[in-house]
């Protein structure tokens, strides 16, 4: 299962940094939880340029790698 997903977070982790890096740098993955990255990427959506599936891709990204869904050991 890892290996099918893991192209998937690599890309997500590119499009993440290449998106919100823009303007400052971009938070860990760990600096919200799961539930708090739906408030926390909708309240920079005014910011970004991203269509439905790329942010929806992103947030399950963030989400996975939150802070109570073992984001620590990530960066
Ligand atoms: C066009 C510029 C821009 C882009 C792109 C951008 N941000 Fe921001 N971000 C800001 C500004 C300006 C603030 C501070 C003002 C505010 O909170 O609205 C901010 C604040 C934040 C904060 C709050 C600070 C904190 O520590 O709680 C977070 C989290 C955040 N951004 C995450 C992101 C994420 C994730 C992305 C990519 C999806 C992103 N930003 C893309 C401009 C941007």
């Amino acid at each position: 299962m890892m290996s099918s997903i893991q192209p998937v977070w690599d890309y997500a982790k590119e499009m993440y940094g290449s998106t919100c890096n823009a303007c400052h740098a971009a938070p860990n993955p760990a600096h919200f939880t799961a539930n708090g990255w739906i408030s926390g990427l909708k309240a920079m959506s005014a910011y970004y340029r991203l269509n439905k599936n790329e942010e929806r891709t992103l947030l399950k990204y963030l989400q996975n790698h939150a802070k109570d869904t073992g984001g620590q050991g990530q960066h």
